[in-house]
């Protein structure tokens, strides 16, 4: 575990999650932007206060190596002067000082020799050569017999993935940068070039290697991508050819005459299972929570009429401006007491200062808030600050190395939905640790935190598509309703802003 210091206080990630696949690891400034969904779905725009009803007249308060030694000075048998009947029983040894002065020389020769080899060895295997033919394997892509040398990069067998596409006779759409093949059931996969993070059917996908664009515009994947997740499709490796025959999976009942190929499917169904829910996105009114307190006056703040104003997505690809500040920031109430000052987009503060006054009744007093909204440039300086640390934690790691650790666990400037002004960080430790998903209060927190019109912005089971490690200590505030339905359908911010989308129509 290593500490991290987020707005004046640590955040200990697991080294794990930030090893591992999170995913997303777009580097801002590659990143697009998505079709913005018609309805519902907005980024970056700002909310507004709720304006259908009453303000409340008052807020309640609240080694060595194994080189074998020569022998020094070597054993000398003594010329034999004596009669033969008379032998010595055994060869005198001499001590000669030249020869070992030459035998230490030749030890210290080959121990040089030795110390230079390991070290030619260790700095060759560090080298990984950008891109380099490693393997002479041959594609054959379905009857076409055409062939490709394989591609090899960063030790990453690649497949032309403009080859299979005209295979599967996919419609592709986009732009250069990112592009959608869609198959014929209306499943899709999406590659954005120089990332490793695809998407098929909405899901995030971690891949072995970026896509990549080669000569002619082809579009280059990893091979081990479509042998795991593409459907309809016979991917045959011979090591003893040196081919890799790609073909379509043929039905049962297919002739020579009259081939019958099955659909071109992906393993991964993204949110599609959800369609059933789709076409209506409004599913009327949520039920109203009860609640051990008289919180009518904080109703219009944890369920506001203009309930899609919170559904703003920001994250690896829906990015913020820098001079984007939010309306209505009001100091947090519930902050921690240790003279920090945060602030919040008024709604959401208002709908939190509910959730305290609840959460206190039930027992969990010792939550406070230790960030809320952050100012681009304070994201400037928090990341900052990461790079920094996990450089000086490992200095063998580039900056580049460096800053996708960092992006597992902090937003680069421009990305953090801390900007919103929506969300903070709370919780009952010193600092911000995964350990707080053990706690009592945080167990409130998940089973509740909807009532108020929040939401668990990175939970553990979502990694993959947030794109960061589990962080319990941060909640979202998005509006009852939306809250409700998320929690419902156990969907994470982006999965259900896809599920918005797709039952538009987008
Ligand atoms: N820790 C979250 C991802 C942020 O930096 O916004
Ligand atoms: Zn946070």
């Amino acid at each position: 575990m290593n500490n991290f210091e987020e707005n004046n206080e640590f955040v200990k990630r697991p080294s794990s999650a930030a090893q591992n696949g999170a995913p997303g690891r777009n580097i801002p400034g590659q990143v697009r932007r998505p079709a913005q969904p018609s309805s519902g779905v907005q980024t970056q725009r700002r909310p507004a206060t709720p304006t259908s009803r009453q303000q409340p007249q008052s807020r309640p308060t609240q080694s060595t190596a194994g080189a074998r030694r020569p022998t020094q000075g070597y054993t000398r048998i003594e010329p034999d002067r004596k009669p033969p009947s008379r032998p010595e029983p055994k060869a005198k040894k001499e001590f000669d000082k030249g020869e070992m002065l030459h035998n230490i020389l030749i030890f210290l020769g080959m121990l040089a020799a030795m110390l230079f080899l390991s070290f030619a060895l260790i700095l060759s295997s560090l080298h990984v050569a950008p891109e380099k033919v490693k393997t002479s394997y041959s594609y054959v892509y379905g009857e076409s017999d055409k062939k490709v040398t394989s591609v090899t990069v960063n030790k990453v067998l690649y497949v032309n993935m403009t080859d299979l596409s005209e295979m599967y006779e996919f419609t592709v759409s986009g732009t250069k940068a990112a592009l959608r093949y869609t198959a014929d059931k209306g499943e899709f996969v999406e590659f954005t070039i120089g990332s490793v993070s695809a998407k098929i059917n909405g899901d995030i996908v971690n891949m072995e290697g970026a896509a990549l664009v080669r000569e002619k515009e082809n579009v280059w994947i990893p091979l081990s991508f479509a042998e795991n997740y593409f459907g309809g499709i016979i991917i045959e490796r011979d090591e003893k050819e040196n081919t890799i025959k790609i073909v379509r999976e043929e039905k049962t009942g297919s002739t020579e005459d009259a081939p019958l190929y099955s659909d071109i499917t992906f393993r991964i169904k993204g949110s599609q299972t959800l369609e059933g829910i789709g076409e209506d996105t409004d599913i009327g009114d949520v039920k109203t929570p009860e609640f051990i307190n008289d919180l009518s006056e904080y109703e219009q703040y944890m369920n506001p009429s203009n309930r899609d104003d919170y559904l703003i997505l920001v994250n690896k690809t829906n990015t913020i401006s820098a001079d984007d500040i939010p309306e209505n920031l009001v100091s947090i109430v519930n902050v921690r007491k240790d003279g920090r000052k945060e602030q919040m987009v008024e709604c959401a503060e208002k709908a939190l200062e509910a959730l305290y006054i609840e959460m206190k009744s039930a027992g969990y007093t010792d939550v406070s808030v230790m960030s809320g909204y952050r100012s681009y440039n304070k994201q400037v300086s928090l990341f900052s600050t990461y790079l920094q640390r996990e450089m000086a934690n490992n200095p063998s790691l580039t900056e580049e190395q460096a800053k996708q650790i960092v992006l597992t666990y902090s937003a680069f400037p421009g990305t953090s939905e801390h900007q919103t002004g929506l969300c903070c960080d709370m919780h009952n430790l010193p600092s911000a640790d995964v350990s707080f998903a053990r706690k009592e209060a945080y167990t409130w927190l998940k089973d509740n935190c909807y009532k108020f019109g929040f939401i668990i912005r990175y939970p553990e089971d979502k990694t993959e598509i947030t794109g960061y490690s589990f962080e319990p200590w941060h909640y979202r505030f998005v509006g009852r309703y939306h809250a409700t339905r998320m929690y419902e359908l156990g969907l994470c911010l982006e999965e259900y802003v896809e599920l918005l989308s797709r039952a538009n129509g987008n």
